[in-house]
């Protein structure tokens, strides 16, 4: 999330590239799109949600109110729990959206409000869309905005959820890596590679409730592109903090050159953790410069976190209404300038680093705060009953 300059309601027409209709169709939705069922044309692009989405929240770009949303994804799902049983959470439910007053108010959840106020219009707009379904498709939408990434699978028919989930589910910065491990595997079973591709949504992630004093600070040199330098780039030396040092959860970090509101590299305790810790290193090591290894990974973690709490089976896969993200800028993985390989911490044994080259330059480099390099950015709030 970012603090807002402005908002903004443009109506900006924005190209939604829409998938090809899939070889084999059963149903044809009311503007002549053919999908595999007929509840997936709630979902239609062309007349639908996703240029509602488009044009009034994500501009068609890999910023703030895209950002905001896939990490909602991860913290409506991830609430529930195998040991504690379903009256913890019910998963990908929607409770975020039905209940903004509970969840989003909890510690772990700061900053999820701007999500869920921004999501809320939309489920009146569209009466026949779950808000788990909403949370779910809205993220695949906004990830495809992030060059790079992977086109989501997206299953519809969560139920409206009927109640709010526990504190206590969703996994903080400061915890260590065997209670973040231990986690993931209680609420679904993950296996440690798989959390690691769930994190490769950190490539795109930016923070501003860690140190509340800046604005959005990224994880990576690159914050809106779905690429591997989030890999390689903690990994590095920490020499310094973008803002005040030492916050909860916060580490020193190799780029942590703050210009006005360009805000320099922010580092997760628990990212620096797992990419050095010996169950998880050569997982997060092997993702560096692997642009589309990584893509699938993340793909098919996602395709398992979207759907906590859920029967694949009783889910109808309208995969085909979720647009095909923009193209990988196929830039390799690079140190950034002023870094390079004699800053790497590395702890995985079994495999090689790769080769990468260093970017030129003795200064550091200012990492642009908009996507369009601006120094504000053009951001969509609206107001609801979730706090920030
Ligand atoms: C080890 C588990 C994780 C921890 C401890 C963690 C922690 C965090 C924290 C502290 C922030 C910054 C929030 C703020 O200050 O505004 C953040 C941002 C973010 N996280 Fe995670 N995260 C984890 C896993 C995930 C997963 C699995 C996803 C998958 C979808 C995800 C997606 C995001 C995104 C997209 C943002 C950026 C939000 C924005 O830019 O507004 N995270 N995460
Ligand atoms: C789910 O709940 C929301 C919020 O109450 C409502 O707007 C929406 O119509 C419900 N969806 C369905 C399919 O019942
Ligand atoms: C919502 O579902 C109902 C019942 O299936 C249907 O009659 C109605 O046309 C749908 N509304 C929209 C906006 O699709
Ligand atoms: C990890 O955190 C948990 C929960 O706070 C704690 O019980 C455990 O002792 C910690 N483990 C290590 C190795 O620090
Ligand atoms: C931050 O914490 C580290 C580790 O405890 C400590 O060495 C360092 O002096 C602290 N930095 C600042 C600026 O307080
Ligand atoms: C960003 O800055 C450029 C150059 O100053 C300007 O032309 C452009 O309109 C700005 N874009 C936005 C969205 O403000």
């Amino acid at each position: 999330m970012a603090f807002k300059f402005s908002s903004l309601f443009a109506l900006v027409a924005v190209a939604a590239t829409v998938r090809a209709a899939p070889a084999s169709t059963t149903a044809t939705c009311s503007d002549g799109t053919q999908v595999p069922d007929e509840v997936c044309c709630n979902f239609v692009p062309v007349c639908l949600l996703v240029s509602a989405l488009q044009n009034t929240l994500f501009m068609g770009d890999c910023g703030e109110d895209g950002h905001e949303v896939i990490r909602l994804t991860f913290h409506d799902a991830i609430a529930i729990s195998q040991s504690q049983g379903p009256a913890a959470g019910r998963g990908a439910d929607g409770s975020m959206l039905i209940f903004p007053t509970v969840e989003p108010s909890f510690a772990a959840n700061a900053g999820i409000g701007d999500s869920v106020n921004n999501l809320i219009p939309f489920l009146s707009q569209f009466p026949n869309v779950t808000a788990g379904d909403l949370i779910q498709f809205a993220g695949t939408v906004a990830l495809s905005n992030c060059p790079g990434a992977p086109q989501l699978e997206f299953l519809a028919g969560r139920p409206n959820a009927t109640a709010p989930a526990v504190d206590g589910l969703i996994p903080e910065p400061q915890d260590n890596v065997t209670s973040i491990l231990d986690r993931f595997a209680d609420a679904g079973g993950f296996s440690p590679f798989e959390v690691i591709s769930l994190l490769a949504s950190h490539s795109i992630a930016r923070a501003d409730k860690v140190d509340p004093t800046i604005d959005a600070a990224p994880f990576d040199s690159t914050p809106f592109v779905f690429d591997t330098q989030v890999f390689l780039e903690v990994l590095l030396k920490g020499v310094g903090f973008p803002g005040t040092p030492n916050n909860t959860g916060e580490v020193a970090s190799p780029l942590p050159l703050t210009v006005g509101s360009d805000t320099g590299e922010l580092r997760l305790q628990s990212d620096f953790a797992l990419a050095r810790d010996s169950r998880t290193a050569c997982f997060w090591q092997g993702f560096v410069n692997q642009q589309e290894f990584m893509a699938s990974s993340f793909q098919a973690a996602m395709s398992k976190m979207t759907i906590l709490g859920h029967n694949r089976a009783d889910l109808i896969d309208c995969s085909a209404v979720v647009p095909v993200p923009k193209p990988a800028v196929n830039k390799p993985a690079s140190f950034p300038a002023t870094t390079g390989p004699q800053d790497l911490e590395l702890s995985c044994t079994t495999s090689q680093f790769p080769t990468l080259t260093a970017d030129s330059g003795s200064q550091e480099t200012v990492i642009p705060h908009c996507s369009d390099g601006n120094m504000t950015c053009n951001t969509v709030q609206f107001t609801g009953p979730a706090i920030d």
